[in-house]
């Protein structure tokens, strides 16, 4: 934990940024959307008891979404924020038999210590790519550090299934996407005002604590940050197979299924 600034990840302790978040009503549903796909994507039979554990669970959606297809499993939900753990314990309380919390920060890589035991399945819904996000301390290799601890906790037979953010391959992808974004949503006016919002915040924090640099993605982040970086890493860290099963300009679905042999 020493080699990043405490100050880095702050906005996740702080409600007003993580209201903000929340509010973004196109962008939510988006999530929530692709959140029930990822659960469709699981290879277990509805019902079944499984372990998961969800990295980065937020307030618990993507825990409640599996728990819906999955009444009996047993879940545990990480994340390093205090506030995003009092209100996962909130919205997961009527499944409070069947979830654990833990903090733990996913830019350790002492982060699964804690966590008890191996999983049938490791989820997880846009959390992983914090650790790219600051100019400062952009580490995209840390992805591939993560994928390779998640790959340690699940079981033979098990996945991982990440619905996150992704770098477009370079600056002709990037302008494609932006281009096709503003033609295609006539809310996007609204989103962008909220983005704008929410880096305001981010920025003041970052200002707050002396770090003039603000919130940018740096270069090496941009370029490694792709879907086929992730599945190359996802591979190396010893998933059987891997794909891409969803994609949608910056955003994907990218897992790995371990064998049971
Ligand atoms: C955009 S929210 C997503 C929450 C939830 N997974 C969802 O789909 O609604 C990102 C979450 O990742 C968590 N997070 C960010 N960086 C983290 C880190 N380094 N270690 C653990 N959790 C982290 C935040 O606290 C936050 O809860």
């Amino acid at each position: 934990m020493a080699t990043y600034p405490r100050e880095i990840g702050r906005q996740w302790q702080n409600p007003e940024h993580i209201d903000a978040w929340f509010a973004d009503r196109p962008r939510q549903s988006d999530h929530q959307r692709l959140r029930a796909q990822l659960v469709k994507l699981l290879p277990f039979e509805a019902g079944a008891a499984i372990r998961v554990l969800d990295v980065g669970a937020g307030d618990g959606a993507l825990s409640r979404d599996v728990l819906s297809v999955y009444p009996r499993a047993e879940v545990v939900c990480q994340d390093f924020s205090d506030v995003m753990l009092t209100r996962s314990g909130e919205r997961l309380a009527p499944f409070s038999g069947q979830v654990t919390f833990v903090k733990s920060d996913f830019r350790d890589p002492g982060w699964t210590r804690p966590i008890p035991g191996m999983f049938d399945a490791v989820v997880s819904s846009v959390a992983i790519h914090n650790v790219t996000d600051h100019a400062r301390t952009a580490d995209p290799g840390r992805i591939r550090g993560i994928f390779a601890e998640v790959f340690r906790l699940v079981k033979p037979g098990g996945c991982f299934l990440d619905y996150d953010h992704m770098y477009a391959p370079g600056p002709v992808t990037e302008e494609v996407y932006r281009k096709v974004r503003a033609a295609s949503q006539a809310d996007v006016k609204a989103e962008d005002e909220m983005e704008t919002r929410v880096r305001g915040m981010e920025l003041k924090l970052h200002e707050a604590e002396g770090d003039n640099d603000g919130p940018s993605s740096n270069l090496a982040a941009a370029t490694s940050r792709t879907v086929q970086t992730h599945l190359e890493w996802l591979k190396e860290a010893g998933f059987d197979e891997v794909d891409c099963f969803w994609k949608e300009m910056r955003f994907a679905i990218l897992g790995g299924f371990r064998y049971s042999g």
